[in-house]
C-alpha cells in the first residue's frame, strides 16, 4: 500500500529504510558529545549521526526543497528542481527521546512534510510520521487520506493497521516537566486526570504518544513556571504529532488552540506547550487553562 503522492511516498519509503539502519546504528553511539543542539540540549553521538543520515537522504529527494532538523541551526536548501519556495519541505526530529538511549528505553524519529517554506504552520502539513524504536520498530503515518501503522523490518514496511483512530474511552495519561514547576491551573487539571486514568510516562514523546494512540488518553508537556513556552518544538514535534493525532480523530492544543493553527513567530526552533489526545480531555484542558 503506497502513498498516492509520489514525493510523500518517496519520503516514507526513505524513512522506512533508514529506520532499520538508525536502530542498528544506535549501538556504540550512546555517548554524549561536547555539543549542544540549537535548543541548548546536550547531544549524543546518535543524534548527530541520525540527523546526517536523514539529511543526506531526504534532501536528495526530487520535490523536497528544504530540510530542517531539531539538531541543526539552519535550514538546508535542497536546491535541485525545487526552489526553496516550491516543492515540499521536511522538518525532522532525528532521534526523539535520545536521553533514553542511556537507559535503553523507547525512542523515536519524527518527520513532518509541509507544503510551504519553513518555518510553516501545522495546517501546511500534507503528511507526518513517527517511527517508534520499541521492542518492535513501528511507524505511524498520517496523510490527507488516512492514518496507517506499519511494522518496519529489513528496510521495508508492512502495514498492520489502517484507518487508525484513538479509542473512544481514554485509559492513559503522561505529563512532562517537574510537578513543582507546573502552573497552578495545570496542576488542578492534572490532579483530576490522575484520579481517572493510568500514568504512562517514559521520557520520550513518541513512546508516550503511541500509548495514547493505542489505548486512548492524553499526553502533554505543559508550559512551566520556569519556562512558559514548555520544552517541545512546534516545527519538529508539536505540529507533526498534532497532525497525526487530529487525523486519528483526536485533538491537539498548545493550551489555547490547535497546534496546527499556531503561527510560527520565532523561527524553526520555537518551543510550545504540547497536548494531544482524546477530544473531550483536550477540551477540558483548554477550559481549565482559559
Ligand atoms: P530528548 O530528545 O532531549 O531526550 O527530549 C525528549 C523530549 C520528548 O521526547 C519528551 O517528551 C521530553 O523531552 C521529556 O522531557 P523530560 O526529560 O523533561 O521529561
Amino acid at each position: 500500500m503506497t502513498v498516492s503522492d509520489p514525493v510523500v511516498e518517496t519520503v516514507v519509503a526513505t524513512l522506512s529504510r533508514s529506520a532499520t539502519e538508525i536502530r542498528q546504528g544506535l549501538v556504540g553511539r550512546r555517548g554524549a558529545v561536547d555539543e549542544e543542539n540549537p535548543s541548548g540540549e546536550t547531544q549524543v553521538e546518535a543524534d548527530i549521526w541520525a540527523d546526517e543520515l536523514l539529511a543526506e537522504r531526504l534532501s536528495a529527494i526530487d520535490g523536497i526543497s528544504q530540510y530542517a532538523s531539531e539538531e541543526r541551526e539552519a535550514i538546508i536548501d535542497c536546491g535541485g528542481d525545487a526552489a526553496s519556495t516550491d516543492g515540499y519541505t521536511v522538518a525532522v526530529d532525528p532521534l526523539d527521546g535520545s536521553s533514553n538511549l542511556t537507559s535503553n528505553n523507547a525512542m523515536g524519529t519524527i518527520v513532518g512534510v509541509y507544503d510551504a517554506p519553513l518555518p510553516a504552520r501545522g495546517e501546511d502539513l500534507v503528511a507526518a510520521a513517527y517511527v517508534l524504536y520499541g521492542p518492535i520498530t513501528t511507524m505511524l503515518l498520517a496523510t490527507e487520506d488516512t492514518v496507517s501503522e506499519y511494522e518496519l523490518t529489513g528496510g521495508e514496511r508492512r502495514r498492520i493497521r489502517e484507518d487508525v483512530t484513538l479509542p473512544d474511552d481514554p485509559v492513559v495519561y503522561g505529563f512532562g516537566g517537574r510537578v513543582p514547576d507546573w502552573t497552578d491551573t495545570f496542576t488542578e487539571y492534572a490532579r483530576e486526570i490522575e484520579t481517572e486514568l493510568k500514568l504512562r510516562y517514559g521520557g520520550a514523546m513518541i513512546g508516550d504518544v503511541n500509548q495514547v494512540v493505542t489505548y486512548g488518553g492524553i499526553f502533554g508537556y505543559p508550559g512551566l513556571e520556569s519556562r512558559p513556552e514548555g520544552k517541545l518544538r512546534l516545527q519538529f514535534e508539536g505540529s507533526p504529532i498534532g497532525y497525526i493525532i487530529e487525523r486519528a480523530g483526536g485533538r491537539s492544543s498548545n493550551g489555547e488552540q490547535s497546534l496546527l493553527t499556531v503561527e510560527p513567530s520565532e523561527g524553526i526552533h520555537e518551543r510550545t506547550p504540547v497536548f494531544v489526545g482524546n477530544e473531550p480531555l483536550i477540551d477540558r484542558l483548554e477550559t481549565q487553562l482559559s
